[in-house]
């Protein structure tokens, strides 16, 4: 869930700060990026200059700064992030926060924020406990502030109690909770095929396709940044596999049909695969010898299994949103409308793929959304473009549904 989410890390100046060193790399590993704001305080246990390469960015501290507020204004900072995190958040940044003070960079942004703030509280176990902490607490729950910790341990001045700040690891935890739960598609389960199939024809030779996978794996990326817990079947591909999708690899038409019947229930279908449409009849457990034929073979091919047809008519188990993809090189949007019918699913990804075009293996593709309510021309989008796009109408579908009706 965090890949290419936007922190903003505000870190406060207590002792645990140094762990907020390592807050960076965690988020970071996991494809987030991290712009960082220190308070003057957090100058004396970390130095900006490790922030700073640790995250990659510059790191802001100073309100009144001509040339940061010329370049991004504090307003914009906290704008530019998909949420705020405070680590350490000390009492004195609490009391500020609860108070409505804004007297250094960290406070304002903190003030100017339109978005979600999660603290990691770390302070002695005595400032914590104190009447007032308690009260600012209770205020900043009250606003809707998330909380991470603060945990009971031994504390760096010999006390032990709660108030220690968790750990790096259950920050990040945190985070991506609050990414999976607050995502559009979130508790929804997605459903993707990708890539060719391979068609045996003995144990050595298959027919195939042109498909890169490219497409229906970059849909499969796009749905899980959204939340949607998506199982990606793949044919062969050299396409990575993308990050929190659960993978499952077959060859043919028959094992992906398979998969995909298996992986039901699910509340979205999305077949971008290039499923060959016959198979050999015969697969002969023996290579074919040439040297037995006299005459080159003659290859008796049976229908496959349709995959977006049986998806479409899975009676209970139907999918609550089936998109299927029509590859057509000429009359694309009409045969784009004729296929969703002959089909049954809702929605279809009409593409050309006519050689000139070059959208089979290509990084690009020109698209069509044929629906019920009509057809959306897209401009040329990268298919990743595609892909965000087209998981962003799949969100706002499932948003505009009555909830009875879901
Ligand atoms: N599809 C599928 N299973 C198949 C064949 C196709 O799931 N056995 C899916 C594709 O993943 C795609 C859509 O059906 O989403 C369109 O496939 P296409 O091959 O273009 O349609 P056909 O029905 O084969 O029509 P035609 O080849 O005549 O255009």
């Amino acid at each position: 869930m965090l890949h290419g989410k936007r922190i903003l890390l505000i870190i406060s100046g207590g002792i645990a700060a140094y762990k907020s060193l390592d807050l960076i790399r965690r988020l970071r590993e996991r494809g987030a990026s991290v712009r960082c704001v220190l308070t003057d305080s957090a100058t004396q246990f970390v130095t900006p200059l490790s922030v700073s390469a640790l995250s990659e960015d510059k790191v802001y501290g100073d309100l009144f700064s001509l040339t940061d507020e010329a370049e991004m204004g504090h307003i914009q900072l906290s704008r530019d992030a998909d949420l705020l995190v405070v680590a350490p958040a000390t009492t004195n940044i609490l009391a500020k926060m609860a108070q409505g003070i804004g007297d250094d960079l960290a406070t304002t942004v903190l003030l100017a924020t339109d978005k979600d703030v999660l603290v990691a509280p770390a302070m002695n176990v005595r400032m914590w406990e104190h009447p007032a902490t308690r009260d600012n607490i209770s205020v900043l729950k009250s606003r809707g502030i998330l909380f991470a910790g603060p945990t009971e341990g031994n504390m760096a001045c010999g006390e032990f109690g709660e108030g220690r700040m968790v750990e790096p690891l259950e920050i990040v935890a945190e985070i991506d909770d609050y990414f999976s739960t607050s995502a559009p598609l979130a508790g929804r389960h997605a459903v993707v095929t990708s890539g060719p199939t391979h068609e045996a024809i003995d144990p050595v030779r298959y027919i195939a396709n042109r498909s890169s996978g490219k497409q229906g794996h970059a849909i499969a990326a796009a749905l899980a940044g959204m939340g949607a817990r998506t199982t990606l079947i793949t044919g062969p591909t050299h396409e990575a596999d993308p990050a929190g999708v659960e993978i499952v690899r077959i060859e043919s038409a028959r094992d992906m049909h398979d998969a995909a019947m298996g992986a039901l229930p699910a509340d979205i279908a999305v077949c971008a695969a290039a499923v060959a449409d016959w198979r050999p009849a015969a697969t002969g457990e023996r290579k074919i010898k040439k040297r037995d034929e006299g005459t080159p073979p003659a290859l008796d091919m049976v229908e496959n299994p349709d995959i977006l047809r049986s998806l479409s008519a899975a009676g209970n188990q139907r999918p609550a949103l089936v998109v299927g993809f029509a590859a057509e090189t000429d009359d694309v949007v009409d045969n784009a409308v004729s296929k969703r019918d002959r089909k049954g699913c809702d929605w279809i990804v009409a593409n050309d793929v006519s050689p000139a075009t070059g959208t089979f293996g290509g990084d690009d593709n020109t698209v069509h959304l044929v629906t019920a309510e009509g057809v959306d021309d897209w401009p040329a989008l990268a298919k990743t473009d595609v892909a965000a796009r087209l998981a962003e109408r799949i969100a706002q579908h499932f948003q505009s549904l009555p909830e009875a009706a879901e």
